[in-house]
């Protein structure tokens, strides 16, 4: 029960990561707050965390509206009089596009939902964590932001600047005893990869060092332990949970015919 009395804000907590974060987070004590722009699987993430002894409340939130944003950390703070941890975890992939036939629309949305909400949200929780003199803000970013992803020029996008969001935030916040750290999950199984993985799952599985998919809970373990006492030394950090994946490269191959030591 690491994180005993803690309050939480999970965003995008209806499914896939979220949901697992959030899952985590309540069986180590934490009252999370699962928020989602969907009711129903906000909702069920709740009835999960119930089944299980936690204690859990959706919140219904759309990250990208900044008024909803404040009223939901209002009611948060009306409820339990602080706030611990933020987890900055909404997002969308957008339609695989060629950079130049990106709609300014879709560019903008997805710009919106993971930079924007991420901004609003921290912004919202930062006055709650200094009166604590104490917080852990956590963004999702991803894999996407070190390797890029042909095709998804407005993902990748919106991932980078969300390292730039924390590193900045970790500076500016480590006065107040708030740490701000990023994650970036490699393939990941969840509604969101359900696409990439129908046509490709075996090719990325053996591409991976560690061989297989990484899962929701292995997101959630890393951000329980940026959010546990452990980690109070580290701040402006990113985990990798990706299996290994980054270091796959082209030489590899070759290298492995070169020095005969391939694994097959
Ligand atoms: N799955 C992966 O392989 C992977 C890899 C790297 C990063 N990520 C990131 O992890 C996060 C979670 O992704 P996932 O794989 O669990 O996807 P998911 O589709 O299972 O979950 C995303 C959740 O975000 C919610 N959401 C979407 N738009 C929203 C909005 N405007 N406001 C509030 N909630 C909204 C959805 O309703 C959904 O519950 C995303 O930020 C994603 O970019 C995922």
């Amino acid at each position: 029960m690491n994180l005993l009395n803690k309050v939480a804000v999970v965003t995008g907590a209806g499914s896939g990561i979220g949901r697992a974060i959030s899952e985590k987070l309540a069986s180590q004590g934490a009252f999370v707050y699962v928020t989602d722009i969907t009711e129903a699987s906000g909702q069920e993430t709740v009835n999960i965390i119930k089944r299980n002894n936690g204690k859990a409340k959706y919140l219904p939130l759309d990250v990208r509206n900044p008024e909803q944003v404040e009223a939901t950390f209002q009611k948060v703070a009306n409820d339990t009089g602080k706030l611990d941890i933020l987890i900055n975890n909404a997002g969308i992939p957008g339609q695989p596009s060629s950079i130049e036939q990106i709609p300014n629309a879709e560019w903008t949305n997805l710009l919106d939902i993971h930079v924007n909400g991420s901004f609003y949200c921290l912004k919202c929780a930062v006055p709650y964590m200094k009166k604590n003199g104490s917080g852990r803000i956590i963004n999702m970013s991803s894999l996407a932001s070190e390797t890029s992803l042909r095709g998804y020029g407005h993902y990748a996008a919106a991932k980078y600047a969300l390292l730039g969001l924390t590193e900045t935030a970790a500076k500016d916040l480590a006065p107040y005893g708030i740490t701000v750290n990023a994650l970036k999950p490699g393939v990941i199984r969840s509604a969101l990869t359900s696409g990439i993985l129908s046509m490709a799952e075996e090719e990325l599985a053996k591409a991976t060092p560690l061989g297989k998919i990484g899962s929701p809970s292995d997101v959630a373990a890393a951000a329980a332990f940026l959010c546990s006492d452990e980690a109070s030394f580290i701040t402006g950090a990113t985990l990798i949970i990706d299996g290994g994946f980054r270091l796959v490269n082209e030489m590899d191959n070759a290298m492995d015919r070169f020095l005969s030591i391939s694994n097959s």
